[in-house]
């Protein structure tokens, strides 16, 4: 009898991704607002409350600029795996589609390409049967912008808080976006991508956004 349909996972899983000043922020409001309840948002590193502390740790410690990927690469799969078991596993078991602002693709655009931790690869694949397990990203969304135009964004946006990722120099936010174009290409492991050009307006943004979401359900 259906072991496996029985343990089949129910909701949805979505990661949205993009560089710095990408507009994720600003799609996810828009999200918040037309789709209430059905969609459950939550945020990478966090989304749960032991993995908020090592956000805190990874964003806000005045150490945390001495870290270098290695040290970063593990901080963020221990918060992703409590971010997993405690909000976003009882979140689809109960058939909520859930929309994660960054997850593993953001660890391979920073921590491998961005921060120059190539040897990790493999191990980064690894990790990620290890830790997602049947609870990987049924689709990536990522958010393209030039990394000039993301962090011009960024700055005018006198509001929004600069992390020491943000404050890297411009050739950091290059590296990250070949990262980020180099996970979403990774057919072999099976990762579906769609890449929405965020230099669009916010409304054509969050338009093919709904779009994915209705070819998804
Ligand atoms: P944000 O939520 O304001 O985008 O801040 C999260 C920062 O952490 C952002 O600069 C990207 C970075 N980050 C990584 O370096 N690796 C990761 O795996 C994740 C999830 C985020």
């Amino acid at each position: 009898m259906g072991g496996k349909k029985m343990d089949a996972k129910k909701g949805l899983l979505i990661a949205l991704d993009g560089g710095e000043g990408s507009g994720k922020s600003t799609l996810l409001k828009m999200v918040k607002d037309f789709y209430g309840d059905e969609i459950v948002i939550s945020r990478e590193p966090g989304g749960s409350p032991y993995a908020e502390e090592i956000r805190n740790l990874i964003l806000n410690s005045p150490n945390a600029e001495q870290a270098d990927a290695l040290t970063m690469f593990a901080l963020f799969w221990a918060a992703r795996a409590d971010h997993l078991k405690n909000t976003i596993i009882p979140a689809l078991n109960i058939g909520k589609i859930v929309v994660s602002d960054r997850f593993d693709s953001s660890t391979y655009a920073y921590q491998i390409e961005a921060q120059g931790a190539r040897d990790l690869e493999s191990f980064f694949w690894k990790m990620r049967d290890r830790y997602l397990r049947k609870y990987k990203p049924d689709i990536y969304i990522y958010l393209d912008v030039k990394p000039e135009v993301g962090l011009a964004r960024k700055n005018m946006q006198q509001d929004e808080k600069k992390n020491h990722f943000d404050k890297r120099k411009l050739d950091f936010h290059y590296r990250l976006r070949e990262g980020f174009k180099e996970f979403f290409a990774q057919k072999n492991h099976g990762i579906k991508s769609v890449i929405i050009d965020a230099e669009k307006s916010k409304e054509e943004v969050f338009e093919d956004f709904k779009k994915i979401i209705s070819s998804l359900k």
